[in-house]
């Protein structure tokens, strides 16, 4: 075979697995159904591609097939959902960055400071995208698969609190008092069920801590003051958005880290040395304001805004433990106020919406 044709043929390889449908709605089915399966359709044409890429070495190539292999079987027993996003990212990033190269071909290298894509720039971007949340795996389970703003646990001692305040109103003899404090009691054991949803409205949040905030933390009976939440629980229902703690939001944060780690380990070959920096800026945002480094549109490498706005993407269309799926219309309309802020490329946004058919509903 002539090399043009295996170039071609390794080349267009993955796109025949994308276009092919395996993935279809894959955020949408449940994870059983396509967790195991894709990973080996996603792993042969990979197989494909870096043979083509690294076919002169072929002894690492084998390593570096056999450490992903170990790395994505042990993502996906150890966190579906995590596992689910990568590969969606991956096979979504790669059509982006499909289309991307063809608008390059059509207006020229001005538009992104840079001439046409290779074939081993796209396959690093599968890469980055199947492995740049495999940090995640580090941190607590927990805290990652966090539904509520207040464990479990919090929530069962905060009821017990307020079954003890409500066993001391026994002893007010003021019936009418006796009345209002349970009936107080009652109305913070709601409000603070209302704050811990993370779904909760702005409104109802902002109403509640306007009026309420005091109430929550304590309740006065007979002059003794029974606590029902700490400081650092009010704070945590207190956030606009989420489930975590600032301190929490700090340990995920270090999962960008965490996965340049881990993603360092393996042999990658040259070629491939790309891969570890768009890992590490997946989180970054065109104006600084993203993590972990803040920086910005100069210091960031070309492919990492395409996948940090596939991600961004597969994020707001999933269901996750704390929040359901946005409707692609919605995920569209927060992805152009981003890009209106800075912190997504809106040239890659207009690409995604125009080709959005092909880059999602394939
Ligand atoms: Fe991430």
């Amino acid at each position: 075979m002539k090399t043009n044709d295996l170039f071609f043929r390794l080349y267009f390889s993955i796109i025949s697995l994308f276009v092919s449908g395996h993935f279809l709605k894959a955020d949408c089915a449940p994870p059983s159904e396509w967790s195991r399966t894709y990973s080996h359709v996603v792993l042969r044409d990979l197989n494909h591609i870096l043979t083509y890429v690294t076919g002169m070495e072929r002894f690492v190539h084998g390593e570096v097939l056999e450490s992903l292999t170990v790395y994505l079987e042990y993502l996906e027993q150890q966190h579906l959902e995590t596992y689910g996003h990568c590969v969606r990212v991956a096979q979504r990033v790669f059509r982006l960055g499909q289309f991307v190269n063809a608008e390059i071909q059509k207006s020229g290298s001005a538009k992104f400071g840079r001439g046409t894509l290779k074939t081993h720039e796209l396959v690093q971007l599968v890469l980055a995208g199947l492995l740049h949340d495999y940090g995640k795996l580090y941190l607590p389970r927990e805290v990652l698969d966090k539904e509520k703003k207040l464990y479990p646990w919090e929530m069962a001692e905060i009821e017990k609190n307020v079954i003890k305040a409500r066993l001391a109103t026994d002893s007010v003899i003021d019936l009418a008092l006796q009345d209002e404090l349970r009936l107080k009691l009652e109305d913070i054991l709601y409000f603070i069920k209302l704050l811990n949803d993370p779904e909760v409205s702005d409104s109802q949040r902002k109403m509640v801590m306007k009026y309420w905030n005091v109430w929550l933390t304590g309740i006065i009976i007979n002059d003794v003051y029974y606590q029902i939440l700490t400081p650092d629980q009010l704070d945590v229902l207190a956030f606009p958005y989420g489930t975590w703690s600032q301190e929490e939001r700090k340990q995920f944060e270090t999962h960008v880290q965490l996965s340049v780690d881990a993603v360092s380990e393996i042999s990658w070959p040259d070629t491939f040395g790309e891969l570890i920096p768009i890992i590490s800026v997946h989180h970054e945002f065109l104006n600084g304001s993203g993590y972990p480094q803040g920086l910005t549109q100069e210091q960031i490498p070309f492919f990492g805004p395409l996948l940090t706005l596939m991600d961004i993407f597969d994020a707001l269309r999933s269901s996750r433990s704390y929040k359901g799926p946005k409707t692609v219309q919605d995920t569209l309309k927060i992805l152009r106020r981003m890009a209106d802020k800075g912190e997504v490329d809106g040239r890659l946004l207009d690409i995604l919406i125009q080709h959005l058919d092909e880059v999602y509903h394939w």
